[in-house]
């Protein structure tokens, strides 16, 4: 009996080393793989997946296999991630266990769907947050007042000792709350909002560091292993917290028909093909979720920079007080007279590169395919690594340098396309960011807005911490400043 279990174990690890190996060297080249733990060991530390995959890129070139432990075709150049990102032959995303509570139908909302649901959902979701833009840039509007509120909060704090945190996550999350479900929440009186956040934090801060989490991403049978069952839980029920938030939120929306739409719900309900509550409830917490962290954490980082360099700052205020004035709140429609500000802009978004690679916005092959020459077959898995392309494009010089005039032609006077085009902090192509235009909106006003009303410091006796704290986003670390009314 004895005999027989152990060659049936060993046909079993004889077949799957096979198999491991065969498919390996269909793929474009890259590190030696174990199979079970891929390159966990010899070539990744979480959470710092992106420092493996820039030196993978040194020694393979921009196109190579790495195993985390399913092998991922990583494309860490420009051109070449543009045209692979813009075709339909890998815009689907991987089938991963997170759905079983980030979704609550199948093939729901937008981040991780595929194929005709996804297509109509993300089409809806775009018209509807331009709608809302549409005519009386009603959307505009609301980033106006959450702005004029935030600064408002400010004003009465100590400016002495200032936290910016928190009134500037309020800022973004009111926008998407208020798109979503037609409110804004006072600023000083959030604390259900500030849980939700906490819990967030928490919950991604479990994504990127846990070495459980890349296993069951990638081999879902092993979340029913003892142990890892029980981290795997926790994880779970943290993002279960939230879709519990986003579904008693989206609930309580009223609604009638014979009214205009002030809010997405409302429009979902109006006007979606598909009327199933667990499609709405899905599209939400896509929404929720990605439109208010990465905005927040950006413009975090926007005060960082701008406290750590003075000079920066005072050309943007100089910028500020000739388009604009002191007193006007800005609209969109100064951007366009406001170059240095947009350099600026783009510079904080490059050198936070707050998106890491991050298994939620892995794609996938869906038919046999081409990059760069490699023959990928369909089924493989493939990350466009937006984080190395900021950081090391060549055109970037001295990369690590926060330098907004790099973007600066030699007149001063418009942007440098070829610079402008690798700065992809939203991605590129099919998969590309549905919020951007929102986001774009929030950071130029937020910023300007910020920097128009306070001269923005570091606390007297230290200087701003520039490291990040690494998660699947980069975030800042909490750090106080002075600010002086202007
Ligand atoms: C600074 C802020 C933001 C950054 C840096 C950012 C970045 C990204 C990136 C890198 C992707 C994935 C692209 C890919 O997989 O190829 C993405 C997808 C997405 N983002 Fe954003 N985002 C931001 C703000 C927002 C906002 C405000 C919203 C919503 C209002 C939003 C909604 C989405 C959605 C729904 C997707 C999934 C798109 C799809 O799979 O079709 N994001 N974002």
């Amino acid at each position: 009996m004895f005999g027989l279990l152990t060659l049936v174990v060993l046909a079993f690890v004889t077949w799957e080393l096979f198999f491991f190996y065969r498919r390996r060297a269909s793929l474009p080249p890259g590190p030696f793989a174990i199979p079970l733990l891929g390159n966990f060991i010899n070539e990744i530390q979480l959470p710092y997946l992106h420092v493996a995959f820039k030196r993978l890129t040194d020694r393979f070139g921009p196109v190579y296999t790495v195993h985390m432990p399913m092998p991922v075709v990583n494309v860490a150049d420009y051109e070449i991630l543009r045209d692979v990102f813009r075709s339909n032959d890998v815009a689907d995303r991987i089938h991963n266990v997170m759905f079983e509570v980030t979704r609550s139908c199948e093939n729901g909302g937008i981040v991780t769907s595929n194929g005709e649901d996804h297509a109509e959902q993300r089409k809806f979701a775009i018209s509807t947050l331009r709608d809302f833009g549409m005519g009386k840039n009603l959307m505009e509007e609301k980033v106006r007042l959450s702005a004029k509120n935030m600064i408002d909060f400010i004003s009465k704090q100590d400016l002495n000792n200032a936290d910016l945190r928190w009134p500037i996550q309020i800022f973004v999350s009111n926008i998407i709350n208020e798109f979503l479900f037609g409110y804004q929440y006072p600023f000083d009186d959030c604390v259900k909002l500030m849980d939700f956040v906490l819990g967030f934090n928490d919950a991604v801060a479990d994504l990127s560091k846990s070495m459980i989490v890349p296993f069951v991403f990638m081999l879902p049978w092993t979340r029913h292993l003892p142990i890892i069952s029980y981290f795997w839980g926790r994880t779970q029920q943290k993002f279960q917290t939230m879709m519990n938030y986003v579904r008693v939120e989206a609930a309580a929306v009223k609604y009638d028909p014979a009214d205009e739409p002030t809010c997405f719900v409302q429009a979902f309900r109006k006007n979606n093909k598909d009327q199933r509550f667990e499609q709405l409830h899905s599209c939400c917490a896509d929404l929720f979720l990605a439109g208010q962290e990465t905005t927040t954490t950006t413009l975090r980082w926007a005060m960082l920079f701008v406290a750590a360099h003075s000079d920066v700052q005072d050309k943007v205020r100089d910028e500020i007080l000739s388009v604009i004035g002191r007193d006007r709140l800005p609209s969109m429609a100064d951007k366009a007279k406001m170059t240095y500000t947009s350099a600026v802009l783009h510079e904080i978004q490059r050198c936070a590169n707050i998106i890491s690679p991050n298994p939620f916005l892995l794609h996938r092959a869906t038919v046999d395919t081409k990059i760069a020459g490699h023959s990928i077959p369909a089924g493989t898995v493939v990350n466009g690594d937006f984080h190395q392309i900021m950081k090391s494009d060549p055109v970037f010089e001295d990369p690590e340098r926060f330098w907004p005039e790099r973007y600066l032609t030699g007149d001063g006077l418009a942007l440098r396309k070829e610079l402008v085009d690798r700065t992809i902090p939203f991605g590129i192509g099919k998969r590309q960011c549905a919020g951007e235009g929102l986001a774009r909106t929030e950071l130029f006003i937020g910023l300007v807005t910020l920097v128009q009303n306070f001269r923005i410091s570091p606390l007297p006796g230290s200087t701003i911490d520039l490291k990040p704290i690494y998660t699947v986003v980069h975030f800042p670390k909490t750090q106080s400043f002075r600010l002086e009314r202007i």
